[in-house]
């Protein structure tokens, strides 16, 4: 068993790095960018693979979620090195790797997401792998009718407006594959698998610290009264008919750099 295996209890962010090393092809001594690479989910993993002969780079924008990884890391696996850097604006001295990965990364692209893509193909090596993920178009959706159907019965115009308009914004696996064809990779794949998050109605709901963290809350801000948005997310959260199992779509992006012809 490696020793720096993904963490068991993470609900999060484990099932979407073990979708991505899913579809990675990885190799001893293979040189890696990891983007949004937050405190080490799958960098350590990553790292400890392609052994002392590779070199593993893990950027971040958050300064935070640098100094975390780094503690983490201590003086183990010295050929993986955690950085602060946009990934939007990979500096130009970065050189090309064998593999870029994102776990959880491709919602962060914004606002151009295919740019991005064409910035990170940019610094793939010919022969290369990209492999990405995040939670697609389709996450959560049984959650979402039912605050639009309470937001309905209040005859609320505005906020299903806003609350239509913040599940559009969330890319479709679809939309994934062109921006990786448009950026000139092939063999592409893209998969999605259904992840079930568990949660309980009322406060279990209101405070489930995935939910709550970010998804709950874009919900809020649909509202310009928040004793509104309290009064209706807690109505939501009482009747859960229709909503349970509350299913993510992890979604895979996988595609390689034609190899240069010599
Ligand atoms: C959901 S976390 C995923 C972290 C890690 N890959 C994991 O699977 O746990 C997304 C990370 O993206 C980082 N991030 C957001 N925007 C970024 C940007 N423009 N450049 C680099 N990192 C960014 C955040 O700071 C956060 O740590």
């Amino acid at each position: 068993m490696p020793r720096w295996s993904l963490p068991q209890h993470d609900y999060w962010s484990t099932p979407f790095a073990e979708s991505l090393l899913r579809h990675l092809d990885l190799f001893l001594g293979a040189t890696v960018l990891d983007v949004a690479g937050g405190h080490g989910i799958p960098a350590f993993y990553v790292a400890e693979q392609v052994g002392s002969g590779g070199q593993v780079l893990s950027i971040d924008v958050s300064a935070g979620q640098v100094t975390r990884a780094r503690s983490i890391q201590s003086s183990q696996l010295p050929w993986l090195r955690f950085e602060c850097v946009d990934m939007r604006a990979l500096p130009a001295d970065l050189p090309a790797y064998d593999r870029i990965i994102g776990n959880l990364s491709v919602m962060f692209f914004r606002p151009n997401r295919f740019e991005v893509i064409q910035g990170l193909a940019a610094h793939l090596k010919p022969g290369g792998q990209m492999v990405l993920t995040f939670p697609s178009l389709g996450t959560f959706d049984s959650l979402w009718r039912r605050v639009d159907q309470e937001m309905a019965t209040l005859g609320l115009l505005t906020e299903r407006r806003r609350l239509e308009a913040y599940i559009a914004e969330r890319p479709s696996a679809e939309e994934g594959r062109e921006w990786l064809d448009g950026a000139g990779l092939h063999r592409i794949e893209v998969a999605e698998y259904p992840l079930e998050v568990a949660t309980g109605p009322g406060q279990e709901l209101l405070h489930h610290p995935l939910l709550r963290g970010g998804f709950l809350d874009d919900v809020f801000e649909c509202f310009d009264d928040q004793l509104l948005a309290e009064r209706v997310m807690k109505q939501v959260s009482e009747d859960l008919d229709g909503v349970l199992p509350l299913l993510a779509q992890r979604c895979v992006l996988a595609g390689w750099k034609p190899a240069s012809r010599t």
